[in-house]
């Protein structure tokens, strides 16, 4: 039972009769969980709005419509607070009977939804044999989630790994294969060789691009000297808007001028790190051109050679198994993985249909797609004849919509690519997709200690599965020192405490980037993220735990438990808190899929578990004043530790029993 929704069900004739339906959304979307809990459960704010376009008091609104709706049964009191907010507070019988039935049920009391889709997820996705970073773990992670969310709420997902097998990528590490490949290196372990090839060829194509910068950076830099001394030259005035002005202007002269520096810094960098290693420096001497030829190799790919296209076929199964050890370790599935390159030959196709309905024209010998809402045009295919990024992701999606019919398309992917989307969805939906809606659901960027974007060590596939060994290995810390600080010693044995450190440690890497708005940056920290106390994965997986051990202690058969259940009586005030929050959970599925946010349910979850930290304080279970307490605050327990489980479950994250 989703008590929310039920209530926005109730108001809804009620306000229709005011809004009419177009604005009767909005309306009920101001029915929400009360700030505080003195105020009741839930609280309706749409009498100020309706008051205001009525031209009524607020307060008789109020009364008007608590007149009419018929919420008897799930309310045993409201009440008109201040301007004329309506407070409702939820009838004890009636959520003694929801809170009953939602542990009597496997899905905890949360239904399916009326209308199921068929949703399309492209996540995780990465560039194989190019080194893969933590953001595509962020990517991998919340993507999983929300397959995992839609599907429990009914909808038909499929998970589409987009993987970039086909790109640029492909071409530089060829490249690298002919010219530099260490043979040895390359029988000992593929992956990792062509993953150096990768940044081999990348240096050096940075290298001869810095150096030909170098020249114009610095005439950039003179220019905008010559813009701060210009404007440092200026006498103030004595007119304080117009000195105000001319400072600020300073300052942003002076900002560009810094940035500028900063560039050619950069630059300089990229080519000292060459000239400064012999090696290196003889590399870029023999391969002056190495960046047309790097695209020439694709290009021969793209057109069917031979022996790139054996090369291609001998990389690209050992960059996948590579790839799929990190989703074994992350329990990440999907139900297909075409990639790029299945794409290919429909590549024509897609820009003839769309010269054919007049979208794409020609501009400087390239197709392209204008679009209004753009300044630069979508470039579908190069005067050379080479398609584009966007070209496939226009063939994938009819491909998608043919063989799947899908109602929505999601594509997590970081926020760099956000300008990409919008223009893909603008052409999608004008051309062959009208009514399919598009979504990016966009994220930040993962940042080290100082703000920078957090790199691995090696910086490479094999850095990414070093990342998650090392939040093992804490995580192996972080439960021997609890263990070994239990007040009747140690409980855990070796292979137990591996066994909880795997789970700890995953948990911990998924639940960090899962708990932060997604659209925000944040700073990758194994010490906040495994922290006992705080909204972590460590700390659920520990109230999860805690439940098991009261389980234990009191020798409680969870199977007899759950087979003859005794009722749920909420008496306590701690008791009713909790048993609300519970009922909640399937609120805050439905907020996780409002704007495809997980931390709308870590969030939650981490909610849930305060509330069971204040009923276990101030509530006995084992030595419940009697039998029938006990028995009812046993089954909250328990209620709690499954949806603690479940919601852990969405997210990809496992529990363990003890800890
Ligand atoms: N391979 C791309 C990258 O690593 C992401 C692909 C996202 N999906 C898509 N359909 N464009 O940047």
């Amino acid at each position: 039972m989703n008590i929310l929704a039920e209530l926005k069900k109730r108001f809804h004739d009620v306000m229709a009769e005011y809004a009419g339906d177009s604005d009767v959304q909005s309306l009920l979307d101001m029915i929400r969980p009360a700030q505080d809990a003195r105020f009741g459960d839930y609280q309706a704010n749409c009498a100020m709005p309706l008051g205001k376009q009525l031209g009524k008091a607020p307060r008789d609104v109020a009364a008007e419509i608590l007149e009419k709706v018929q919420i008897d049964d799930i309310c045993s009191h409201t009440d008109i607070a201040g301007p004329g907010f309506i407070n409702l507070t939820v009838c004890q019988d009636w959520l003694n009977s929801q809170v009953n039935s939602a542990a009597a049920d496997n899905r905890v009391g949360v239904g399916l939804v009326k209308d199921p889709e068929t949703y399309i997820l492209d996540y995780s996705s990465p560039n194989v044999a190019k080194p893969m970073h933590v953001g595509h773990i962020r990517s991998t992670v919340i993507g999983d989630s929300l397959a995992r969310t839609l599907r429990f709420l009914g909808h038909k997902v499929i998970a589409d790994n987009h993987l970039g097998d086909w790109g640029t990528q492909f071409g530089m590490i060829i490249y690298g294969y002919k010219h530099f490949v260490d043979q040895q290196a390359y029988q000992q372990h593929e992956v990792k060789e062509l993953s150096r090839l990768y940044r081999l060829v990348n240096q050096l194509i940075e290298y001869w691009k810095s150096k030909k910068g170098l020249g114009s950076q610095q005439r950039q830099i003179e220019e905008r000297m010559t813009d701060v001394e210009r404007l440092e030259r200026v006498d103030p005035t004595g007119d304080k808007k117009e000195d105000k002005k001319h400072a600020k202007a300073l300052g942003r002269a002076r900002g560009q001028l810094a940035q500028a520096r900063q560039a050619l810094e950069l630059l300089h960098a990229k080519v000292t790190a060459v000239d400064g290693d012999q090696q290196l420096y003889a590399y870029a001497q023999q391969h002056p051109d190495i960046a047309r030829s790097s695209l020439l190799e694709t290009a021969k790919l793209h057109e069917g050679d031979v022996t790139n296209r054996e090369l291609w076929e001998e990389f690209l199964p050992k960059c996948r198994e590579d790839i799929q050890r990190v989703y074994t370790r992350l329990n990440v599935e999907f139900d297909v993985e075409y990639g790029e390159s299945f794409y290919h030959e429909m590549l024509p196709g897609v820009v003839a249909g769309l010269q054919e309905v007049g979208l794409a024209s020609e501009s400087e010998g390239a197709q392209c797609v204008f679009l209004e809402e753009f300044e630069t045009p979508m470039i579908i295919q190069k005067s050379d004849g080479a398609y584009l990024y966007a070209t496939t992701d226009l063939a994938t999606i009819n491909y998608r919509m043919k063989e799947w019919d899908a109602d929505e398309i999601l594509y997590v992917v970081d926020h760099r690519q956000s300008e990409h989307f919008q223009k893909l969805f603008a052409v999608a939906n004008a051309w062959n997709a009208p009514d399919v809606k598009l979504h990016h659901i966009s994220f930040g960027t993962v940042l080290d200690e100082n703000g920078r974007p957090y790199k691995t060590r090696s910086g490479d596939a094999v850095g990414l599965e070093g990342l998650l060994d090392e939040a093992v290995r804490k995580a192996f810390e972080v439960v021997s020192a609890n263990d070994d600080g239990k007040p009747n010693g140690p409980e855990l044995d070796e292979a137990t405490r591996n066994h909880i450190a795997d789970v700890v440690g995953h948990g911990a890497i998924k639940y960090a980037d899962l708990s932060h708005n997604r659209t925000s940056d944040y700073v990758f920290s194994y010490d906040k993220m495994m922290a006992l106390e705080g909204n972590t994965a460590t700390y659920m997986q520990y109230c999860y735990a805690r439940v098991q051990s009261i389980f234990r202690k009191g020798g409680v058969e969870l199977a007899e438990l759950r087979r003859s259940p005794r009722a749920i009586v909420l008496g306590h005030e701690a008791e009713r808190a909790l048993a609300m929050m519970l009922m909640r959970y399937s609120e805050a599925l439905g907020n996780v899929l409002d704007e495809y946010r997980p931390n709308q349910l870590t969030n939650y979850l981490f909610d849930l578990a305060k509330r069971f930290s204040s009923f276990f304080e101030q509530c006995p279970v084992l030595k419940a004043e009697d039998e029938a307490v006990k028995q009812s605050r046993l089954q909250l327990c328990d209620l709690t530790g499954r949806v603690i489980a479940h919601g852990l479950s969405l997210l990809g994250i496992g529990v363990v029993e003890q800890m």
